[in-house]
C-alpha cells in the first residue's frame, strides 16, 4: 500500500522529531501530528522557532522547511485519525504510579485510550504503528480493542520502536544504525503492512538497515536495547568507584577496554548516573515482565542496573557532604547543568534532581545554571518529589541566568551535565569569586584536572583515583 497520509498521536520528544524527519524525507506524504496538549501544539505551530517544545540540534530548521508544506500540528485528533492510512502511536508510557505493578510496570492507559479512539473514529482500514516503547505482547491488547468494534474495519498492528537518543535525535533519525519493524508474519495483510512502512523508511535509509521481525521480537528488542545500554553505564560507574579507591582512572580503563572490538568504545563514560525518561522506566518494565513470568533471577539481574545507578547518584552527593567537612548546612553549592545529558532541555529523571534533593535534605543552599532548562522546570522537578513544600524548595534553591552568577560566593561547584560550553568558562574568574578552599565536584569528568588544580581548586573528578 502506497501511504499518502500519516497521523501521529503524541507530539512529544519522539513524535515531534520522528515525524518532522519523515515529512522532510518524504515530501509526498502528508504528516499530521496531533496531541491533546493544546499548549504543546501551539508551541509547535509558533513562529518562534527557538521555543519549540523540544530542543534538538537541527530540528527547528526541519520544522521551518516542512511545516505547512507536508507537516501539520493539530489538536483535532479525530480528523487526523479519520484521514490517515497509517497511524503512529507515540504517546507516553510512564511507570505506573498506582495499583498493581505500581513503581514497575508501564502504565498503558494512554496507549489504550488511543486504541479506543482509533477504533471509534476509523471508517476505513488502517495500519496502526506502535512507536511508543511498550511491554512485549502489547500489540495483542491493541489488536483486541481494535478488532472488537464490530464495524468491519480491518486493522494491522506494527511495532516500530524508536532508538533515537535526545540531543542527537535528528542525526539518529537521518542516519539510524537500523530501523526495526515488527508485524504479523502469519498473514499476507500483515506482511503488506510491514512493506508499506519499509517503503517509507527506504526513501532515505538503505534497505539492509531496515530490519523486519515478528511483533514480539520487535517489542522486546526495544526494552533489550535500553537495558543493555543502561547496563553499560552502570557497569562503568561501578568501576568508577573501584578506580577512586585504587588510584586507577576510569577514563583510562574505558579506553583500554573499549579498544577491544568485542566490547566497543561507546557508552563507557562514567557519570553521576544515567537519567532520561526511558532507561529506568524500561528496565523496571523488563523486571516486572520477568517477575510476571516467575523469572526471578532474570528480574534480579536487571534490577541491579538500577540499584547501581541510585548508588552512584547518592555517593556523589555523599562525597560532597563528606568533603565539605561533613556538613553542607547553610553552605552554597552551584550546580552547573540540570538536564539529564547535554544538548537537550529534557530533565526527566535527571541525576541532578536526586543529587539536589539529597543536598537540600542536608540544608545546603543551591544555585543552578543550565544553558537550556528553564526555571519553572527545575522547580517542577523538585516539587514532583514531594520532599518538602514548594516554598521551601524556592527558598533553598535559586535558578541563575548565567554561570558566574550561579558560582558567585559558593563553597563548591558541582557539574551535573556534560554541556561542552562548561569547558570554555573563565574558571579563574569563577575561582576568584568563590569561598576558599574552592571545591569542584565534576560528576561528568568534563574539566581538565591539571588546569583546575593550577588555578587553585580542590578538584574531584568522578572515577579518578588520584
Ligand atoms: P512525551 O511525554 O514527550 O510525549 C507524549 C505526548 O503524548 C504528550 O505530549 C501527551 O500530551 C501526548 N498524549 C498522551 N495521550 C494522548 C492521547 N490520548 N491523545 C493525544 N495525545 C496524547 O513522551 P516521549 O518522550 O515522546 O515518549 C513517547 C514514547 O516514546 C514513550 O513510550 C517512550 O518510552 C518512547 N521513547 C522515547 C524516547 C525519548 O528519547 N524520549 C526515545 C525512544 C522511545
Ligand atoms: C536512550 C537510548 O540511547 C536511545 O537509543 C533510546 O531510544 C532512548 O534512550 C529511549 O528509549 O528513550 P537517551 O536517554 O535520550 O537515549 O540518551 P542517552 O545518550 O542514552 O543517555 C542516557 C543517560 O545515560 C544520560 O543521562 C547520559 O548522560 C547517560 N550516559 C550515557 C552516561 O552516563 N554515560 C555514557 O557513556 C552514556
Amino acid at each position: 500500500m502506497n501511504i499518502k497520509n500519516i497521523c501521529c498521536i503524541g507530539a512529544g520528544y519522539v513524535g515531534g522529531p520522528t515525524m518532522a524527519v519523515i515529512a522532510k524525507q518524504c515530501p509526498n506524504i502528508k504528516v499530521t501530528i496531533v496531541d491533546i496538549n493544546e499548549a504543546r501544539i501551539a508551541a509547535w505551530n509558533s513562529n518562534n522557532f527557538d521555543a519549540l517544545p523540544v530542543f534538538e540540534p537541527g530540528l527547528a530548521e526541519i520544522v521551518k522547511e516542512t511545516r505547512g508544506r507536508n507537516l501539520f500540528f493539530s489538536t483535532d485528533v479525530n480528523k487526523a485519525i479519520d484521514e490517515a492510512e497509517m497511524i503512529f502511536i507515540s504517546v507516553n508510557t510512564p511507570t505506573k504510579t498506582y495499583g498493581k505493578g505500581k513503581g514497575m510496570a508501564a502504565d498503558l492507559k494512554y496507549i489504550e485510550l488511543c486504541a479506543r479512539q482509533i477504533a471509534q473514529v476509523a471508517k476505513e482500514d488502517k495500519i496502526v504503528v506502535e512507536k511508543s516503547t511498550l511491554p512485549v505482547r502489547t500489540a495483542s491488547a491493541i489488536k483486541s480493542i481494535l478488532d472488537n468494534t464490530g464495524n468491519g474495519v480491518q486493522f494491522q498492528i506494527l511495532s516500530n520502536p524508536e532508538f533515537l537518543a535526545e540531543g542527537t535525535a535528528v542525526q539518529d533519525l537521518l542516519f539510524p544504525d537500523r530501523v526495526l519493524i515488527g508485524g504479523d508474519t502469519a498473514t499476507n495483510e500483515g506482511q503488506k503492512a510491514v512493506q508499506s512502512l519499509v517503503e517509507i523508511y527506504t526513501n532515505w535509509i538503505p534497505k539492509a538497515q531496515v530490519l523486519t521481525t515478528n511483533l514480539w521480537s520487535s517489542e522486546l528488542s526495544k526494552l533489550t536495547a535500553n537495558a543493555f545500554l543502561a547496563q553499560r553505564v552502570s557497569s562503568i560507574n561501578a568501576m568508577s568507584e573501584i578506580c577512586e579507591k585504587t588510584g586507577a582512572d576510569v577514563r583510562e580503563v574505558s579506553k583500554a577496554i573499549g579498544m577491544d572490538s568485542r566490547i566497543g568504545s561507546k557508552f563507557l563514560n562514567a557519570s553521576v548516573g544515567f537519567g532520561g525518561s526511558c532507561f529506568q522506566k524500561d528496565i523496571l518494565n523488563l523486571v516486572y515482565i520477568a517477575k510476571s513470568y516467575g523469572l526471578d533471577e532474570v528480574a534480579d539481574y536487571w534490577e541491579q542496573v538500577i540499584i547501581m545507578n541510585e548508588h552512584q547518584k547518592n555517593r556523589f552527593s555523599d562525597n560532597i557532604v563528606k568533603t565539605l567537612y561533613n556538613t553542607v548546612s547553610g553552605k552554597n553549592i552551584a550546580f552547573l547543568g540540570w538536564a539529564f545529558k547535554k544538548d537537550t532541555n529534557d530533565t526527566r529523571e535527571s541525576p541532578a534532581i536526586k543529587v539536589a534533593d539529597n543536598l537540600l535534605n542536608e540544608q545546603a543552599l543551591i544555585s543552578v545554571f543550565d544553558p537550556k532548562v528553564v526555571e519553572e522546570r527545575i522547580y517542577a522537578d523538585l516539587e514532583y518529589l514531594n520532599s518538602r513544600d514548594p516554598q521551601e524548595n524556592r527558598t533553598l534553591l535559586s535558578v541563575k541566568k548565567d554561570q558566574y552568577q550561579a558560582c558567585h560566593n559558593v563553597h563548591a561547584v558541582a557539574i551535573l551535565t556534560e554541556w561542552d560550553v562548561f569547558k570554555t568558562y573563565d574558571w579563574q574568574k569563577i575561582y576568584n569569586g568563590m569561598q576558599k578552599p574552592a571545591f569542584i565536584f565534576d560528576g561528568r569528568g568534563v574539566l581538565d584536572k591539571t588546569l583546575m588544580e593550577t588555578i587553585g581548586f580542590t578538584y574531584y573528578k568522578i572515577g579518578s583515583g588520584n
